[in-house]
């Protein structure tokens, strides 16, 4: 059975920074085969996650797309064939996890045939996973248009401010818009200075009935490796980030 987490919540709250440390406490605690999705057009996971990328299911999409002279083009194979071939070139397999990157989303000129194909084929490819970790853009609408797949953990990212904690409202009231079944869906706080969240913070919280699941502490570490280009990975193994993500992920469901 294939665990499937998402990632969600604002822009900038930390959703990168908390998936790939996610795909690094599975990778590291031999959690079993984890494939990293990367659901954001503007694809930085393989950044944080210190992985080179060079293919996107965009670009197969596009390229399909453009291509004249039908089968030909495509080696004599169906297009079914030469598009699952292509996911699975697109696909960079590092030794603790495999990565695919979405890349664009269709445009308005959108080869659906091609489309359904490649959402077939990723669900497929998810199917053959113990964990398939899901970083994605801000906002949720995508989580419908990218996979069929359903999601068994979603994890809200917010920062510590009033107009976070209502975003990530809005994001758990979407939910129930989407195609997608979510198994849970809990509230992460990050960046939080001390060791407790204000008071109106709490209320707004309270109020949008959102299940918190923790708080994650500002990291120092973490401008450090931002301001050397280094990915979030190289977080040393005893940095608050870590400890505190993966003290509250052992917490959730049964633990992770
Ligand atoms: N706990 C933390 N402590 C300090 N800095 C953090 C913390 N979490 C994230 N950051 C920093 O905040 C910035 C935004 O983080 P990140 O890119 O992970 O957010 P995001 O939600 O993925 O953004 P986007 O919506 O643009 O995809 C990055 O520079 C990251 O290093
Ligand atoms: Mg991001």
């Amino acid at each position: 059975m294939t665990k499937t987490i998402a990632v969600a919540g604002k822009g900038g709250t930390g959703k990168t920074t908390i998936t790939a440390l996610i795909i690094d406490y599975l990778a590291r605690n031999g959690k079993g085969a984890v494939l990293a999705i990367d659901a954001d057009p503007s694809t930085n996971l393989n950044l944080a996650l210190g992985v080179p990328l060079y293919d996107t299911v965009g670009d197969v999409r596009e390229e399909t797309a453009t291509a004249v002279g039908g089968s030909r083009a495509m080696g004599g194979l169906s297009k079914w064939d030469y598009l699952d071939l292509r996911i699975n070139e697109a696909l960079v397999e590092e030794r603790a996890f495999d990565l695919l990157a979405m890349g664009r989303p269709e445009g308005p000129g959108c080869y659906c045939a091609a489309n359904n194909i490649l959402r077939t084929s990723v669900d497929r490819l998810s199917g053959s996973y113990d964990y398939v970790v899901i970083d994605n853009e801000a906002g949720l609408e995508h989580l419908s248009r990218r996979t069929t797949q359903d999601v068994d953990l979603l994890l809200i990212i917010s920062d510590p401010t009033l107009r976070g904690i209502i975003a990530a409202g809005r994001v758990a009231e979407l939910i129930d818009e989407l195609d997608t079944a979510v198994g849970s869906a809990y509230l992460v706080v990050n960046r939080v200075p001390g060791d407790d969240l204000s008071e109106p913070l709490k209320a707004a919280i309270a109020e949008h009935k959102l299940n918190l699941a923790g708080l994650l502490p500002a990291d120092p570490a973490i401008n450090e490796l931002d301001a050397m280009g280094q990915p979030i990975v190289a977080l040393p193994e005893d940095a608050p980030m870590r400890r505190t993500l993966e003290a509250i992920l052992s917490s959730l469901d049964g633990g992770l």
